[in-house]
Order: structure tokens, then sequence, then C-alpha cells
């Protein structure tokens, strides 16, 4: 993900300020009882599609802040495409770089590492191999704690222990890091504030938390274009807040508020 809207730049209308590069998947979704075991055929009482992929839930979560996105994803050429392409273009996002391909859909994320731009790296999923250049070269470097778990083979079960994961990818090169930690908000470290500080949320009654990552990743992106000069801490009191509106409601993108359901002072 980059994002660029530092104070002073002139943006013509059409560029986009974030442009997320991941996945675009539809979600087919059956509600069953149980899980089938092996090759046994179930009874299920619900089904829905729906859009998901970590960088479109991203893109869409920036997009209904207020954010101008751009999607760099390929689907396949069938209507699960085709529909993806619209719900995109439903949120404002533009898909002049999103292509349709006669492969099978793909689900692998590259990042394009331009000078030009802050760059916002999510690390999911998670290897423990991960190309030591992703640290050095992005300037955010945000993931949960599975991912932080995986990539410094440190147990995260608690703000200090994400604080030690953290110092670790600081050591390999990461400018900043951020660790998420679902009810508990979370940790932020960075080279020049080597000290790790947990940013706690307030406690909501979660009704699906699935999405809420890329809520956040989403949100934090919008902050980082469109308010470069809020202080990181206070970038991320204001994501935590808008990853929380989305646990209280169920689905994915469903749940992935707008601008105008949110308080005036997060803008
Ligand atoms: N139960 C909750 N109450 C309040 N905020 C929450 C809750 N769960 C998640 N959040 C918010 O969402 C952010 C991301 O959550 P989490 O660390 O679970 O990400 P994730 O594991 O990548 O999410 P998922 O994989 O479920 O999409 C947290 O930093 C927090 O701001
Ligand atoms: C963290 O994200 C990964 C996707 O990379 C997901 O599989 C995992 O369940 C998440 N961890 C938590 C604690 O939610």
């Amino acid at each position: 993900m980059a994002a660029s809207g530092e104070p002073g730049r002139q943006w013509q209308e059409e560029v986009a300020a974030v442009v997320v590069v991941g996945s675009c998947m539809t979600d087919l979704v059956s509600l069953t009882s149980r899980l089938p075991k092996t090759g046994e055929t179930i009874h299920g009482h619900k089904f829905f599609i729906g859009f998901g992929g970590k960088g479109a839930n991203q893109c869409v979560q920036a997009a209904r802040l207020g954010a101008k996105t751009s999607m760099v994803c390929k689907v396949g050429k069938d209507s699960f495409g085709k529909d993806y392409i619209e719900n995109l273009k439903q949120n404002d996002i533009s898909t002049e770089f999103t292509y349709q391909t006669q492969d099978a859909a793909t689900g692998t994320a590259s990042i394009i590492v331009n000078n030009e731009v802050k760059t916002l790296f999510n690390p999911a999923p998670a290897v423990a191999d991960l190309d030591p250049r992703f640290y050095t070269l992005s300037d955010v470097f945000c993931c949960n704690e599975t991912e932080a778990e995986i990539l410094t083979g440190l147990a995260v079960g608690s703000p200090a222990d994400a604080g030690q994961a953290a110092q670790v990818l600081v050591e390999r090169g990461c400018h900043v890091v951020i660790v998420t930690l679902g009810a508990e908000g979370c940790v932020m470290l960075s080279q020049t504030e080597p000290v790790p500080k947990h940013i706690p949320t307030e406690k909501v009654k979660a009704v699906d938390t699935t999405g809420a990552g890329d809520s956040f990743v989403g949100a934090l992106a919008f902050y980082l274009a469109y308010y470069p000069s809020l202080s990181l801490e206070e970038m991320l009191k204001r994501s935590n807040f808008i990853a929380a509106v989305s646990v209280r409601a169920a689905g994915t993108q469903s749940s992935y508020p707008y601008k105008k359901d949110l308080p005036l002072d997060l803008f």
C-alpha cells in the first residue's frame, strides 16, 4: 500500500493518494452447523457471496473515509471478476489498474517501492523467511500478533510481548513497526522512538472481528495520505476507533464505516 499527501504537494483531481497493491477475492460463505467430514455432503442454512481479499478490504476502508484510491490487482475474466470490478466502482475506487485475466485468479501480493511515496506494508499471510528487503524498504510495517510471531519466532500474547517483537523487527531495519492486538488496540515502535508504546482501544461489544485488521490498515493509509502532520500515535488512536466500529457489525466490507457515519473529530 502506498500513500502520499504531504502538505504543499499538489495532486491533480484524478490522481490517487492511496494506492493498494493486493488481492481481490470473492468470498463464498456457507453457514452450517458443523464442518463436513472428507467427502461428506451436509445441509447449509444460509449462503452468501461477499467481497473480500486483504488488499481490496484495505482500499475500501480508505475510500469510505474519503481517500482518493486506486486498486492494483488482477481478477479473473469471469462473472466474479466482473462483479468485483463493479464493487470497486461502487466504492469510488479507481479501476484503471484493475485487470481481468483468463488465467486462474492469483492471490499473491507484491509491493512496488517508489521513493516519492510512503509505503505501508502488511505482511499477510506471513512467512518466516520474508525477503529482508521488505523490512528496510517499507516506511510503516504493520502486522498482527500471529504475523509478528511467525516473523520473529517470539510468542506474542500481550502488549509487552508485542513491544519485544517490534524491537526485533526494528533491528531488522523497519523504520516504524505497528503490531495490532485485537481488543487490546496496538503497539508502536520506531527507529526514532525506540521505546514501545501501547495504544489501547475502547472496549466494544464485538459482533464479528473478521476484517478488523484490514479496516485498521485502510484507515491508517487514509491518515498517512490525508493527515500527514498528525503524530503517529494520534493516527493509531483514530485507526483503532474506526476498526472498533467495524467489529460491531457482521461481515467484512459490509461492516466498514463511511466518513458520514463517524464522529467529525476523526477528520
Ligand atoms: N474486540 C475488539 N474491540 C475493539 N477493537 C478491536 C477489536 N478487535 C479488533 N479491534 C481493532 O482492530 C485492530 C486490528 O485487529 P486485529 O489485531 O485482530 O487484526 P487482525 O488479526 O489482522 O484481524 P482479522 O484477521 O480478524 O481481520 C485492532 O488493533 C483494534 O484497533
Ligand atoms: C492475523 O492475520 C492472519 C492473516 O495473515 C490471520 O490468519 C490470523 O488469524 C490473524 N491473527 C489474529 C490473532 O487475528
